[in-house]
């Protein structure tokens, strides 16, 4: 190891981050980082947790009060989601049309689950009449969906399969990792029960803090489960214990982290929720127009299925994929995604998010795009 690595101060590159997250952090996320540390029940602390759960409430859409935040990213969200609600033996069904539902399903089968999946290709969206006849036929108690499956760029706001769950008991686990800031997730009213997130996505902020709510009912449930989930750093149930007086200590949370997703939060209500979203849409499909002349394909083929602020295409047949990301970084400094599982090498992915949602961003991406084609 150099000898001069403990002193030397680091400057990383600035990038253009169009990915499908992380994305671009809000400028007042990144300095808020930098503000003073305090104890982890300091009041002023204790204040901005109570804000900031406020507003996880607005994004999310819920009034629900078991709504607070789990150390990690949104797969830590995601275990903490199935590590709990999932009993070895209980039946777990999973909409299953990309790679974060198949993660979902390996976390239910390492709880010991019998994990049943409802399958469509990937890029498509289930219907009401499919999500019924799958619930009638598992009996699941507990079902699992992706509200904006960041692998395919579709997105499925949950009603389609909610009223059929409710109908047979079951809860329904919503994963809104890659929807939640940038477009509706409508907890309450699309009748999620547990609905987790992400940091780096539609809140414009760094990774490693997740937000996580749960309905009334799941939380009764969870109340009245007899034994104790198999995870403890994600037990849900001494987790909230930190977040509501008189606040136990549960695990060191880190204040920079919470400071940043304040003010994420912060600006998104200065924006107002319905204007951000809105924001997300026309931009969304002004890079789709734009794509679409340059010869790319959306994957998914109705546009009200298609996530808006995250932009999944197929690229033209001379251009290969990784060497064009590779021609977009090296000339402009701008990154974008490739495929994951078995989409590899075959799509494009393209976020745009927060400080990257605006037209004049669109239009910077596509000239660089169409000049690296
Ligand atoms: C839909 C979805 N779920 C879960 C995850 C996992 O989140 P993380 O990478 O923050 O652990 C991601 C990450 O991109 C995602 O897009």
């Amino acid at each position: 190891m150099s000898t001069t690595t403990a002193t030397k101060r680091i400057a990383p590159p600035k990038r253009l981050i169009f990915g499908p997250g992380p994305s671009m952090i809000d400028p007042r996320a990144y300095e808020a980082m930098s503000q003073p540390l305090t104890g982890i029940r300091d009041p002023y602390f204790l204040g901005v947790m109570a804000e900031i759960q406020n507003g996880l409430r607005e994004v999310l859409g819920t009034r629900s009060s078991k709504t607070f935040l789990v150390p990690g990213s949104g797969s830590g969200a995601m275990e903490a989601a199935v590590g709990n609600f999932v009993k070895a033996g209980s039946t777990f069904g999973v909409f299953t049309a990309g790679y974060f539902a198949d993660r979902m399903a390996t976390m239910g089968q390492r709880q010991g689950a019998r994990v049943v999946h409802c399958t469509k290709e990937w890029g498509e969206v289930f219907t009401p009449e499919e999500a019924s006849a799958f619930i009638e036929r598992e009996k699941p108690d507990v079902v699992a969906f992706v509200q904006a499956e960041t692998s395919t760029g579709a997105y499925q706001s949950g009603r389609a399969i909610t009223a059929a769950a409710h109908k047979r008991g079951a809860l329904v686990i919503g994963d809104c990792v890659s929807s939640m800031g940038a477009m509706p997730v409508e907890m309450d009213l699309v009748g999620i029960d547990i609905a987790y997130s992400c940091a780096q996505k539609g809140l414009s902020c760094p990774a490693g803090l997740s937000p996580i709510s749960i309905s009334p009912r799941a939380w009764e449930w969870l109340e009245k489960r007899e034994d104790d989930p198999v995870t403890w750093y994600l037990d849900l149930r001494l987790l909230a214990k930190y977040f509501e007086p008189p606040h136990f200590y549960h695990h060191t949370p880190s204040p920079p982290l919470y400071y940043a997703m304040h003010q994420g939060l912060a600006v998104i209500e200065e924006e107002g929720l319905r204007e951000r979203w809105e924001r997300h849409r026309i931009v969304g499909q002004k890079l789709v127009a734009g794509l679409v002349k340059l010869g790319f394909e959306p994957l998914v083929k109705d546009s009200s299925e298609r996530i808006w602020h995250l932009t999944v295409v197929k690229p033209p047949a001379n251009v290969e994929e990784a060497k064009f990301r590779d021609r977009l970084m090296d000339k402009y400094g701008i990154e974008i995604a490739g495929g994951l599982g078995k989409l590899a090498g075959k799509i494009l992915r393209i976020g745009t998010m927060g400080p990257l949602a605006s037209e004049a961003q669109a239009e910077l991406l596509l000239d660089a795009m169409a000049a690296c084609v």
